[in-house]
Parts: C-alpha cells; sequence; structure tokens
C-alpha cells in the first residue's frame, strides 16, 4: 500500500534540510510524498528562492501562519493544519528541527492522530530559555520515530528514555544538499564580484538572528562592535529581517555601514551563500545550520553563543564557542585567521 507523507517546512533551514529527503521520498514507489508550508518565513529571500535553486515544487498547502507571537505561530499552525490532515489523509508527518513551525506540526500531528516523524531530533543546549530547546524537546517526545543526526544527539534521547528502537541515526540532511549544491554555486554565484569581494584576502562572513542576541541591544551592540573593529578584513554580513530591523531599532546599523570593510546585504540565496561560506576564512555566527556547513567546509567557525546544541562542532576544534564579548569574539576570528594551518 502507498503511504502517504507530509513533509512540513517553515523556515529558511527547514526548506534547506527538507530538499534532499523530499527529493529522496520522491523516488520511492512506494511513498506519495508533498510538502505543505506553514508559511512561518515568507519573503522570498527567506522561503522562495529556497524552493527555486533546490528545485522543490510549490507546497500542496500553504498555513499561511505568518509572523507573531511564539503562541500564535504554534497555535495556529495546530489549527490550520486540521483542514490539511482531513483532505489528505497522511500516514506521516514529517519536520525537521525545533522552530516553532515544528513544534506546531509535532503537537498537530499528534492531537489528529497522525504518526509524526521528527529528523534532526535530540540535539540539546541544556538552555530552557532558548525557544528551539523547547521546542525541540517536546517535539522529539512526541514523536513515533527520532532521527538525529549523532551518536550523541541519540544518546540524549536514550538518556531521557526514548525507545532506542525507534532512535535512527542519520547524519544530517545539510550535509548532503550542501555537497550536492556546492559544484553548481562554484559555476554559477558570482556573488564575490558582485560584492566586490577578493577571495584571496582575509574574508569573514557573520550571521546572527537568535533571539538572545537580537533582543539584548548590549549583545548586538558587542557584536557590531568587533565587527567594525575587524579592519584587516572584508566582512560580509547577510542580514535576516529580524536582525536588521533590531539593527535599525538600536541605532547601530549606522556603524556598520560607516565601516568601510563591512558590507551588510539582504539574506543571500542558497547559491551565493554556500560560495560565500566556502570562500571566507573565518565564519562568525548563532546560526545552527551555518555551524553545520561550516564543519563540513572546514571553514574556522567562531560562535557567537553561550552555549551549544551541536557540541561535535566545538570538539573537533573547527569551532569556539565565544559568547559576545567584543574581545573574545575579535581573539577568537584573529587566531582562527592567523594561525597556519
Ligand atoms: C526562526 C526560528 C529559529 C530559526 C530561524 C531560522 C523559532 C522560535 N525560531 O527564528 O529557531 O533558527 O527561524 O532563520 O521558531 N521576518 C520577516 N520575513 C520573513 C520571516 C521573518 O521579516 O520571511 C521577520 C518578522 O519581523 C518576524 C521576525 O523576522 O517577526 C522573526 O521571525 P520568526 O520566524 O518568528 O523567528 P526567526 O528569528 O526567523
Ligand atoms: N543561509 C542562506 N542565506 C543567508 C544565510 C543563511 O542561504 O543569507 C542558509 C545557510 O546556508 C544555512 C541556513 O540558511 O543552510 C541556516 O539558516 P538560519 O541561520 O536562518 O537558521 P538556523 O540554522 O540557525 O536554524
Amino acid at each position: 500500500m502507498i503511504k502517504r507523507v507530509l513533509l512540513f517546512v517553515g523556515t529558511r533551514p527547514e526548506i534547506i534540510k527538507a530538499a534532499p529527503l523530499f527529493h529522496a521520498l520522491r523516488k520511492s514507489s512506494d511513498i506519495q510524498v508533498d510538502l505543505v508550508h506553514t508559511g512561518q518565513h515568507y519573503d522570498w529571500n527567506m522561503s522562495g528562492v529556497f524552493f527555486e535553486q533546490l528545485e522543490l515544487p510549490d507546497p500542496i498547502y500553504h498555513l499561511e501562519v505568518g509572523s507573531g507571537s511564539q503562541v500564535y505561530q504554534v497555535s495556529e499552525i495546530m489549527r490550520r493544519m486540521e483542514d490539511v490532515v482531513s483532505s489528505y489523509v497522511p500516514s506521516v508527518i514529517v519536520a525537521i528541527g525545533d522552530t516553532n513551525s515544528t513544534l506546531g506540526t509535532a503537537l498537530g500531528s499528534v492531537k489528529l492522530d497522525i504518526p509524526f516523524i521528527h529528523v534532526e531530533s535530540g540535539l540539546r543546549s541544556f538552555d530552557n530559555t532558548m525557544p528551539e530547546e523547547l521546542n525541540r524537546k517536546v517535539a522529539d517526545h512526541l514523536a513515533s520515530l527520532n532521527f538525529p543526526p549523532t551518536e550523541r544527539a541519540a544518546s540524549n534521547l536514550l538518556n531521557e528514555g526514548f525507545p532506542p528502537e525507534r532512535t535512527f541515526v542519520t547524519g544530517n540532511t545539510v550535509v548532503d544538499i550542501l555537497l550536492k549544491m556546492l559544484p553548481r554555486a562554484r559555476r554559477e554565484s558570482t556573488i564575490l564580484k558582485k560584492l566586490k569581494v577578493d577571495p584571496r584576502k582575509l574574508l569573514v562572513t557573520v550571521t546572527v538572528h537568535r533571539r538572545e542576541n537580537v533582543e539584548n541591544p548590549d549583545r548586538l551592540s558587542s557584536i557590531v562592535g568587533a565587527v567594525t573593529e575587524l579592519r584587516e578584513a572584508q566582512v560580509v554580513w547577510p542580514l535576516h529581517p529580524r536582525t536588521r530591523e533590531a539593527l535599525e531599532n538600536a541605532g547601530l546599523m549606522k556603524d556598520l555601514i560607516e565601516a568601510k570593510h563591512v558590507k551588510v546585504v539582504d539574506p543571500l540565496p542558497y547559491l551565493d551563500f554556500i560560495k560565500l561560506l566556502e570562500n571566507s576564512t573565518v565564519v562568525a555566527t548563532d546560526s545552527g545550520g551555518v555551524q553545520e556547513e561550516a564543519a563540513t567546509l572546514r571553514i574556522p567557525c567562531v560562535v557567537l553563543r553561550d552555549s551549544t546544541e551541536r557540541p561535535e562542532l566545538i570538539d573537533s576544534g573547527i569551532g569556539v564557542m565565544a559568547g559576545t564579548s567584543e574581545t573574545r569574539i575579535l581573539r577568537a576570528v584573529r587566531d582562527f585567521m592567523y594561525r597556519d594551518e
């Protein structure tokens, strides 16, 4: 009997990480798979461009939830899923990661009696003040099957009593899609030329969007301080819309625009971003996906956070956790920039 799979996505990283899974499931003759978009991310450069570049079809349902409080997003996804589930009648529902979309999907699935499968499960920062930590913990324990990316993530699940026979270590689909798309990015992306960046010189890519950094003007100002101080490098900072707004509200945009070595740009399409990343000397980021990509490409990564649910990066030596003190960020970036190997 054909299994009917609904793969839910809502934000930029979920669309990227869903792509290889969707294409693999589409190849299977006994599976029908379709995409549902929650609408958490909706700007073209946060959503549509990834569907286009990753050759994903339009979602068959779009919940159009949009921005709002966490309670709004999670509850609206649950509410709007009801019609989708009753008309499509999926055998299983799949979601990835730890966003409000993931949690809303997980809750909606179990309340509607559809088995939920969680991809990229078991990650733990052990910091319950992060919305993502609560999202992933709850989603993991609502799941019928968990697909943690690493052995360590699997052991977090086992330690919390999740049955080992329903836990499968899979690796992370971000690696599959990155390795697949990189040759195309090398060929097609003109981002370095467009930004007038010379890849033979020091190049630092920055991304910031985590609530703990964006909603705290002191932390944001400290990151901006480090970036503007780094005059010996070319710095490219693709701004998440939330970060742009926060920088403008905090009066920090001016500092970045005045710094001649810094280029602040809109969120980049995937092919441009991975080309930029591959040519970077160092990346400084609070993003989960960018940490994973940096590890894959072996680009030294300065993590702009105080805790991480991806300790493998730090243990491997490719990443260093710098928090957001200006001095620590600068020291970590310069240590990586000037080391021999
Ligand atoms: C969300 C996830 C975070 C993930 C990130 C990926 C939660 C709690 N957070 O954070 O885990 O790492 O996505 O990027 O689910 N906005 C736009 N256009 C868009 C989308 C958002 O302008 O297309 C602006 C809106 O002002 C919105 C704000 O960004 O209020 C925050 O968006 P939201 O999706 O709530 O959280 P992210 O910070 O993107
Ligand atoms: N990314 C992108 N353009 C950008 C910034 C990031 O395509 O301007 C991609 C990046 O390659 C990675 C993903 O977005 O795969 C990470 O998403 P984000 O940082 O928004 O979320 P997180 O991974 O922290 O949940």
